[in-house]
């Protein structure tokens, strides 16, 4: 059966504007990093992609190296844009990224020009399109200059092969540098992606500030820190959870659910219940609530989260008796 997308999906989401650009990203966007490779159901992943498509997320984004095996998260996105999603390509604003090691030798990991056209002309060929939105680079290299990783940046989009691009856990210094030069170069950063968090809250020690003063959004990933602000490992470690799951390449681990850490995830999720959230709602809540943030980035194993997470949208303003019983809890 042909799908048809809710008629009144951009109704229901929000869209905020990504920094000082153009583009206006849904509130929450969708994450593919697990649960789309090709070592999961592929029927789920479309389900959920059309759960959130009907939800009016608009953005979706992958890796060159999500999904296990690396590239499949693309490969199964590209197979269900093309079987159902065909005509909505222009209503959707998809990222890709290269950054981590995606293939032997010296030109398939970190932040050479070679890796990243590389990286990139073999996305395309998994996704199946002729360009993505935005590009990244997924993390800072240590040894490539600067001007090498973001000059390769600013030719991917003179190409045409992406219309934006970003950063990855790029540090605050090393942001304001990578901005500068891609400005110089006339081709501005769109967006950060940072990982962030109730549980992890580096970028509030100076690169919020940066990217607000640079005019560039921020997409915090990994908002429920991997699902422990969730109420899922209050009773111990559910089969089929993530935790469970032993995928490694930075995957939750059991080791991750201390006893310190749940303690604090009852309190949370005490507080949650009396605002009449979920705690996956209030944590998401927590993240979206500041105005700098563009867009939370959220992962799901099934179409239900989609639903459940988005909820948070419904109500992410706090007391200050409210943020001040989070940071005793968080403390
Ligand atoms: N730039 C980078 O370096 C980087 C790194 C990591 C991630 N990312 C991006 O960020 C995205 C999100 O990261 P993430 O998957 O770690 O995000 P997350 O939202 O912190 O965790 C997602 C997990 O939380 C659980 N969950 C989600 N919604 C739930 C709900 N409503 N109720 C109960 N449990 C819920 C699910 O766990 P179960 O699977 O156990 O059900 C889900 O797989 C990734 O897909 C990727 O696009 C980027």
């Amino acid at each position: 059966m042909t799908y048809v997308p809710n008629n009144a999906r951009y109704q229901s989401m929000e869209y905020r504007r990504c920094g000082r650009s153009g583009v206006k990203l849904s509130a929450v966007s969708l994450g593919l990093w697990h649960n789309f490779g090709h070592i999961d159901p592929l029927e789920n992943c479309r389900a959920i992609l059309k759960t959130a498509f009907d939800a009016g997320i608009t953005h979706f984004d992958l890796a060159n190296n999500y999904g296990q095996p690396a590239g499949s998260a693309e490969e199964n996105f590209g197979k269900i844009l093309r079987e159902d999603f065909r005509g909505y390509r222009k209503e959707m604003i998809i990222s890709t990224k290269a950054g981590w090691t995606m293939w032997e030798g010296p030109y398939g990991d970190w932040g050479s020009k070679k890796y990243l056209v590389e990286s990139l002309n073999e996305s395309l060929k998994r996704l199946g399109t002729d360009y993505v939105d935005i590009y990244y680079h997924h993390r800072p290299d240590p040894e490539t200059p600067l001007e090498e990783t973001m000059s390769a940046l600013d030719l991917i989009v003179r190409q045409g092969k992406a219309l934006y691009v970003g950063i990855s856990s790029y540090q605050p210094e090393e942001t304001q540098r990578a901005c500068a030069i891609l400005k110089e170069l006339g081709t501005p950063c769109l967006i950060h992606q940072p990982k962030y968090s109730m549980f992890d809250r580096w970028i509030e020690n100076g690169l919020l500030d940066v990217l607000e003063a640079e005019g560039v959004g921020c997409i915090p990933f990994s908002p429920l820190a991997q699902g422990l602000l969730t109420n899922k490992y209050l009773n111990g470690i559910p089969e089929n959870s993530r935790a469970a799951r032993h995928l490694g390449n930075g995957a939750m681990e059991e080791d991750q659910i201390t006893d310190a850490n749940i303690a604090k995830v009852k309190l949370l999720n005490e507080l949650a219940q009396e605002r009449g959230q979920s705690l996956a709602q209030m944590a998401l809540a927590w993240v979206i609530k500041d105005p700098r943030i563009t867009t939370v980035l959220i992962g799901v194993s099934k179409p239900e989260q989609v639903t459940d997470s988005i909820r948070c949208l419904e109500n992410y303003s706090f007391s200050g008796e409210e943020l001040d019983r989070i940071e005793s809890i968080l403390k």
